[in-house]
């Protein structure tokens, strides 16, 4: 893929990993793409490297542009293999560049590559490089969403590089976000903000909050948003901006996310009777079966609901493997502004879903009761249980969505 100028003599110079379905473990069915910026100025400055297995294709996008060994400055704004991997490559053909990062990051660094005799200057928050006509301010990111994480603003042309924050994994031949229209529907990459935030963001709500607070008392005019993945925010930067507000604030939709396995189709049986007591109370709703979905994917939805409810079949006294992955990736994730519940069937004794409420009680998250157990089928009579669950568990989603109207 050809350069961009994305601000006077700023290039978008990433690669486009069309194919990556498995990003270390989040289902990434659109792909991604890993974004690097050069700044052609006096001092050349790139801005980040790429992936190691892009490497070769990473370097050629700069050669095609500058020579690589008149890069004075490289900027290391987070240490992932993503961004970091092809750096020793990198300084390959640049040994005499300086690289700006922070403190975590060199500490990181060091442990990735023998770094002697690279020029390394630890930056910190409102450090700034001059690089002839821009400047280059730092912004330490700490746990956005790596320790060593940070920001470059480039003051002159009003330009963010976000690095991960404001993300999307999504591989597209469109940079901009006013191109994207051109490409799919503009709901393609709303969802795709949301998927991004969900599986990766998900925990750190209250820093992003901090974060984007802190960036607004600096008073800068930030005219474009450049992220380390997908398109960049050109059209209008403030939108992506109060959408991380607004999910970091908690928004959800008004319904209910069904997140379930089966074994021989009693928890299956009881989602769908579920289901339908839920939508007897307005509130709509999505049965999300695990193993034919991708945890990531499932995570989204749960993270696009006011309520979810979890179902497992007993296995041998204890939770169902697909669901015990689900649960154990949410453990890291720590859903906050959603409550919970959870269902199962069992044949010989219980054991599922007690261990799935000390699972949401190790989490702190919010849960309502009473669960739903059944034992071997569900029966004529026991549909009832299911509808009457659906409507209470709906009934009190209705409520506490109100806390956020
Ligand atoms: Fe895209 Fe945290 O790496």
């Amino acid at each position: 893929m050809k350069a961009r100028e994305i601000a006077p003599d700023i290039y978008w110079i990433g690669v486009i990993d069309w194919a990556v379905r498995d990003f270390h473990g989040y289902t990434t069915l659109n792909g991604t793409t890993y974004n690097n910026y050069l700044i052609k100025d006096r001092d050349i400055t790139l801005v980040d490297t790429v992936k190691h297995s892009f490497a070769d294709e990473g370097m050629a996008n700069l050669a095609a542009l500058v020579d690589p060994s008149t890069v004075k400055n490289l900027v290391v704004n987070h240490i992932e293999d993503d961004h970091m991997g092809a750096l020793a490559r990198f300084m390959e053909l640049m040994p005499k560049a300086t690289l700006y990062i922070t403190e975590k990051g060199k500490s990181g660094m060091e442990r990735f590559f023998e770094t002697s005799g690279w020029n390394v200057k630890v930056v910190k928050t409102g450090d700034e490089l001059k690089t002839g006509k821009y400047t280059l301010t730092f912004v330490e990111t700490p746990m956005l969403h790596w320790p060593d994480s940070m920001m470059t603003y480039v003051k002159e042309a009003e330009l963010l590089i976000s690095q991960d924050a404001f993300g999307q994994h999504l591989a597209s031949s469109a940079r901009f976000d006013d191109e994207f229209v051109n490409c799919a529907s503009l709901s393609e990459l709303d969802e795709a903000v949301i998927d991004y935030y969900a599986n990766i963001l998900m925990p750190f709500n209250t820093l992003i909050k901090t974060k984007i607070a802190e960036i607004g008392k600096l008073g800068i005019p930030i005219k474009t948003i450049a992220p380390d993945h997908g398109i960049i925010w050109r059209s209008n930067p403030n939108k992506i901006i109060q959408t991380y507000l607004d999910l970091a604030g908690g928004k959800a939709d008004l319904r209910v996310a069904v997140i379930y396995d089966t074994m021989w189709g009693s928890t299956d049986h009881m989602a769908r009777g579920i289901l339908e007591g839920i939508e007897e109370e307005g509130v709509s709703s999505k049965l999300v079966k695990l193993r034919a979905t991708p945890t990531s994917v499932a995570t989204k939805e749960l993270w696009k609901s006011r309520g979810y409810i979890v179902g497992s079949p007993t296995l041998n006294n204890g939770i169902f493997p697909s669901v015990a992955e689900f649960v154990t990736n949410l453990r890291g994730l720590r859903p906050r502004d959603r409550i919970a519940g959870g269902f199962g069937s069992f044949g010989w004794s219980g054991g599922a879903v007690k261990w799935l409420y000390e699972q949401f009680e190790a989490m702190k998250l919010e849960t309502v009761g009473p669960c739903l157990e059944l034992r071997y089928k569900v029966l004529k009579e026991d549909k009832e249980k299911c509808l009457e669950f659906g409507r209470d568990f709906a009934r009190k989603v209705k409520e506490y969505h109100k806390k956020f109207e």
